[in-house]
């Protein structure tokens, strides 16, 4: 049986990830592994792992803000997560998501809360949705030196106008679209883009074209890294997972059975023994009752 945990270098090793590091990923051919993270105990686990980089991402608004999508998440909401997040993180690259409403009204609004994430939260990296006016906003980002990663194909900030939230560049002209606006995102400056919910035979195509790392999630195994979300690949969820999402744990099951016997017990008066109370010398314990007396 192979060892996989040898591959990994323990977190004195790991050099921290570094966006030119991006690039060199990208040439080397060893594929970029994203995952997102909301908070400190996750992201001390995400930097164990070895994973390269960490987004905070405005699915935080449905994951653990419990918003029943992205758009109503604030900046200062995020904020609170990213900073949780940076406290827990050495090694990885952190991307803060730059959430709906907060960048697409000027290129001053954008680099306003882009610089935001950074300074305040800690971020190495933003990331912001779309194409269109998006490209500008991005290549303002950038050219004030903060990075910057593209997003295109599904954008669930705007899902509804892309026909809610499915697979995207599903005809020649939409697919185009895409292709155009990842190109366009590149000219931009982005150091990178992501590629959400379109078919792998669009990315390969893409991929031709794109010189800077491109991470998939439900976009095949022709892009340079993966991203999915904490909750997603954890199984923390009582309902199903969009088909891109392949779940590597049903932790779900597992808190709330730990749960349930910590209720049956407390009920039963089984929790806590003495294996879990602290105690007293009998001496000080019979002093204790004279000063009472
Ligand atoms: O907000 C997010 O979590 C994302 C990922 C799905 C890429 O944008």
């Amino acid at each position: 049986m192979s060892d996989l945990s040898l591959n990994i270098a323990s977190d004195a090793e790991r050099l921290p990830m570094t966006v030119p590091a991006l690039m060199d990923r990208k040439r080397s051919g060893e594929p970029l592994v994203m995952v997102t993270c909301y908070d400190y105990p996750s992201a001390r686990i995400v930097e164990e792992a070895g994973i390269d980089l960490v987004l905070v991402g405005d699915t935080a608004a449905m994951t653990v803000l419990g918003y029943d999508s992205t758009v109503p998440v604030t900046v200062d909401e995020l904020l609170v997560l990213v900073k949780a997040v940076r406290r827990g993180l050495r090694s990885p690259l952190l991307v803060g998501d730059l959430p709906f409403g907060s960048y697409e009204i000027s290129n001053e609004q954008a680099v306003a809360t882009a610089q935001r994430f950074l300074k305040e939260g800690g971020c190495d990296v933003i990331k912001l949705e779309g194409g269109g006016v998006m490209i500008d906003r991005a290549r303002a980002i950038a050219s004030t030196g903060i990075p910057v990663i593209g997003h295109v194909g599904l954008t669930p900030q705007t899902a509804t106008a892309v026909g809610g939230f499915k697979a995207q560049g599903r005809t020649a002209e939409r697919a185009l679209r895409v292709i155009e606006d990842a190109v366009a995102l590149q000219e931009a400056g982005c150091c990178c883009i992501v590629f959400e919910a379109i078919p792998a035979s669009v990315a390969e195509v893409a991929m031709d074209r794109i010189d800077i790392p491109v991470i998939g999630i439900g976009a095949g195994s022709g892009t340079d890294g993966q991203v999915l979300v904490w909750h997603d690949l954890l199984g923390l969820y009582e309902w199903g997972s969009p088909r891109f999402v392949k779940r590597y744990a049903e932790l779900r099951p597992e808190i709330l059975g730990a749960l349930q016997s910590y209720a049956t017990e407390v009920r039963a008066g089984q929790f806590p023994t003495s294996e879990y109370t602290y105690s007293i010398d009998p001496a000080e314990l019979e002093e204790l009752r004279k000063l009472l007396a």
